[in-house]
């Protein structure tokens, strides 16, 4: 992220078509007041109960050979019915906007773990060990425990969310992400009244991740968010992306996605969810204060030091287009802010 993005000449720059995006944002406001919808069938398969025998368990490949889920669901699945008949695959959190093709998505990552280019993630995912994985879940929790990730995935059912994703650096993505609310997890887990933040911490293992032999970052890499961000509905804990497992490269087994804020967020391959009573520190917030905020909401009206945040490219798309307050999510999430000054709490 330090590296310096080109700058949109003025040619590239596309009007704003606004009122276009004001009417995806109604669309959303009325999903969000619908169910959500499950998907019962890749839950079966992640959880490996049925990939041992059937061989499907591409979850243990180094790096995650990443399996269809449907492929991959035992004849006779209960699941199967709903997602023929009622439910498609798809929960009510989807944008219309054109999905960014999945080679686009699992080969221009950033995962400084996995080397600095854009193309080294993808290159270097197969050393990450997928399982077995566990999750330490501690802090402010009534019931902290270590979690193994097959258990976690049996305790909730997946959601496809179809959600835009904007890097910091200005650059941005369509991802239709399969997971489940973070909400749902830590209700489970129970907060303690004083749990006011959650952070996130990625595995630490530099065989593994090779990036932490060099200290670009203080590793491990840490996110945090506030309790009530965390709890949003919008908030997911994401283990596919198409339907199938999600690659070393993309934070497998199991990343954090908040679409309203700037990617670097979204915390990859996470051993650890504490609850905490203050805020806790965050990785790029610490390595460049004054260029990366602790909330990092998309703000089109704040510029990165270095360069503009007005427009972002969309992968895949030759003109920039205009960036929009919490990336399009604003009826959502901007009463979790109201009365906070947006520019101080970048
Ligand atoms: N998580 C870890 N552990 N290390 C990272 O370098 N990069 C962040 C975020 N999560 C990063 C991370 C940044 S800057 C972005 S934009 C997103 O991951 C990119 O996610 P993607 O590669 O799946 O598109």
């Amino acid at each position: 992220m330090s590296k310096l993005p080109k700058e949109p000449s003025a040619g590239e720059i596309t009007p704003p078509a606004l009122y276009l995006r004001r009417r995806e944002l109604l669309k959303n406001a009325a999903l969000f007041a619908g169910t959500a919808s499950a998907i019962g069938g890749g839950l079966v398969w992640l959880t490996g109960r049925d990939a041992g025998s059937s061989g499907a368990a591409g979850a243990e490949a180094p790096g995650g050979d990443a399996v269809p889920l449907t492929d991959a669901r035992p004849p006779g699945d209960a699941s199967t019915r709903a997602e023929a008949g009622e439910t498609k695959g798809r929960s009510s959190f989807v944008t219309d906007e054109a999905r960014t093709p999945y080679e686009d998505i699992i080969s221009y990552n950033n995962f400084y773990e996995l080397g600095l280019s854009k193309s080294a993630p993808a290159a270097n995912a197969g050393r990450l060990r997928l399982r077995p994985w566990a999750i330490s879940a501690d802090g402010e929790l009534k019931r902290p425990q270590i979690i193994d990730l097959d258990t976690l995935l049996r305790w909730f059912p997946l959601e496809e969310r179809v959600y835009r994703m904007r890097c910091v650096e200005a650059w941005s993505m369509v991802i239709p992400w399969l997971g489940f609310p973070l909400a749902a997890l830590l209700k489970r887990l129970e907060p303690t009244s004083r749990a006011r933040y959650v952070q996130f911490t990625t595995l630490l293992d530099p065989e593994q991740l090779p990036g932490q032999k060099s200290r670009v970052l203080d590793w491990p890499y840490v996110e945090g968010l506030r309790i009530d961000e965390a709890m949003h509905p919008l908030t997911m804990l994401a283990v596919g992306i198409y339907g199938k497992t999600l690659l070393g490269q993309n934070g497998a087994p199991i990343r954090l996605v908040v679409p309203w804020k700037y990617g670097f967020k979204g915390c990859k391959s996470i051993v650890r969810i504490e609850l905490t009573e203050r805020r806790p520190r965050t990785t790029w917030s610490e390595a460049a204060p004054d260029e990366y905020g602790f909330y990092a909401n998309v703000n089109p009206a704040v510029d990165h030091p270095r360069w503009s945040q007005a427009t972002e490219r969309r992968i895949g798309e030759l003109r920039r287009r205009p960036t929009l307050p919490f990336n399009g999510y604003a009826e959502e999430v901007a009463g979790l802010y109201s009365g906070m000054d947006l520019r101080e709490n970048f």
